[in-house]
């Protein structure tokens, strides 16, 4: 049975996610936690003076964020200890103008983001979580918004209309058959209706809207499941569940000799290749100018990277009982066994032998079980920031997540214990 402790440390994890039903929240999310724990905001566009062990967070695009502090130890020595993660989650998201009015309804047009399992989000309590960029008598500000009660759906279609669907699968033609349904077009027209709501929600004029990413989110709060309680169910494990433990882990690090880092990305899910995603410059522009602000020259800054070690966190394939067939046999990774450290040969994953090592000694310093997962050969494997990472710094780096079930679903599910181990590995991370 799950140890009191890591109760609360799953209902944490789950009240992190409920409050962050966007990329964008999760950064506030994030920034709320740092500040409360004395962590200092950085701008970008600001000179920046950093002291040994000062604590500090700097944000891109509202949707990545890196937080570090300064270890005692010189950075040239040592190197630092980082962690990866990435904020955004597969789903759907409202196009620019998406209103539109059919049959007497209206409805809103939807981009898929990333690869979510698109039958999931039927029948679900949906509403909009986002930003929203208006103009202002300064000129432009972006807005973080949120409605909270469920505002959208995407109804099924009823057996008697689809006979086959218990055996071919519920499929969606992503153009026409995903409008989610918002309510019934009155005399005022779809977009006039759509741009009021939100107008009112922000407490600004309409046509002072100008435009925003939203995304569709589920406003069913995250549970705990299981005879034990041992589960825990809610949507965005993959990949706030990361970050939540790499930001647990960094801010229960006191007066670390090592200077330890977590860096949160957008857009991992569509390919990294963005100015704030893992494939963009933040995290080799905050490690140049953490190595500047120190006076590092560029033969010591070079001597810091290869001193430093990256951990990519990412959630793993947790076996299910149901789909014995979709496993690699010899490498189950079982919910609520503990962390899983994840091998591709053909670099899908960052890990080798010498860095799986690595993060086994920590799991062993930690008290922590830890397993080894392998895909199916003959199955695609999917990816991770850590080959983006470590080919773009040079830094020895290791794939790692918590098993979980039904990745990319809108209502995932994983394990209490893991995340309790995961934090607990990252910590022992931190303060080696
Ligand atoms: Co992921």
């Amino acid at each position: 049975m799950p140890h009191a402790d890591s109760h609360l440390t799953a209902r944490d994890l789950l009240d992190f996610i409920d409050a962050s039903p966007s990329p964008w929240h999760a950064v506030a999310t994030c920034e709320s936690r740092l500040r409360a724990a004395g962590y200092q905001a950085l701008d970008e566009d600001a000179r920046w003076s950093l002291q040994a062990g000062g604590r500090y967070f700097v944000t891109r695009g509202g949707s990545s964020i890196i937080a570090f502090v300064v270890g005692s130890a010189p950075l040239a020595g040592r190197g630092l200890t980082l962690i990866g993660a990435h904020t955004d989650s597969p789903g759907l998201r409202i196009k620019p103008k998406p209103a539109d009015a059919t049959g007497g309804m209206i409805r809103l047009g939807v981009e898929v983001y990333g690869g979510p399992i698109l039958a999931t989000f039927a029948d679900r309590d949906l509403s909009l979580a986002g930003r929203v960029a208006i103009r202002t008598g300064g000129g432009i500000e972006s807005r973080l918004l949120r409605f909270d009660a469920p505002l959208l759906r995407l109804p099924n279609l009823a057996i008697h209309m689809n006979r086959e669907v218990n055996e071919a699968g519920l499929k969606f033609n992503k153009q026409t058959e995903l409008p989610l349904l918002l309510g019934i077009a009155g005399d005022d027209g779809a977009e006039r209706r759509f741009r009021a709501l939100i107008a009112t929600a922000l407490d600004v004029a309409p046509d002072d809207l100008l435009t925003w990413e939203l995304a569709a989110y589920d406003t069913q709060k995250g549970t705990l499941w299981g005879a034990d309680s041992e589960f825990i169910a809610d949507s965005q494990l993959d990949n706030l569940a990361s970050c939540h433990a790499a930001l647990s882990a960094l801010l229960a690090t006191r007066e670390p000799e090592q200077t330890c880092l977590v860096a949160f990305f957008d857009h991992e899910e569509v390919g990294s290749e963005s100015a704030a995603g893992a494939g963009g410059s933040f995290l080799g522009d905050v490690l140049a100018r953490l190595a500047g602000t120190f006076g590092l020259d560029d033969e010591d800054r070079r001597r810091m990277l290869a001193g430093s070690f990256f951990i990519s966190a990412d959630m793993a394939h947790g076996w299910h009982p149901n789909f014995p067939a979709a496993y690699e046999p010899c490498h189950h990774a079982l919910v609520n066994t503990g962390p899983v450290i994840k091998s591709n040969a053909n670099q899908r994953y960052s890990t080798t032998a010498e860095t799986a090592a690595r993060f086994m000694a920590l799991c062993e310093r930690a008290g922590v079980p830890c397993q080894q997962y392998a895909h199916r050969t003959d199955l695609g494997c999917g990816s991770t920031i850590g080959p983006i990472v470590a080919a773009q710094l040079g830094i020895p780096s290791v794939d790692v997540g918590s098993p979980m079930w039904a990745m990319h679903s809108i209502r995932e599910s994983a394990g209490v214990l893991d995340h309790g181990y995961m934090i607990a590995a990252m910590s022992a991370a931190f303060a080696s």
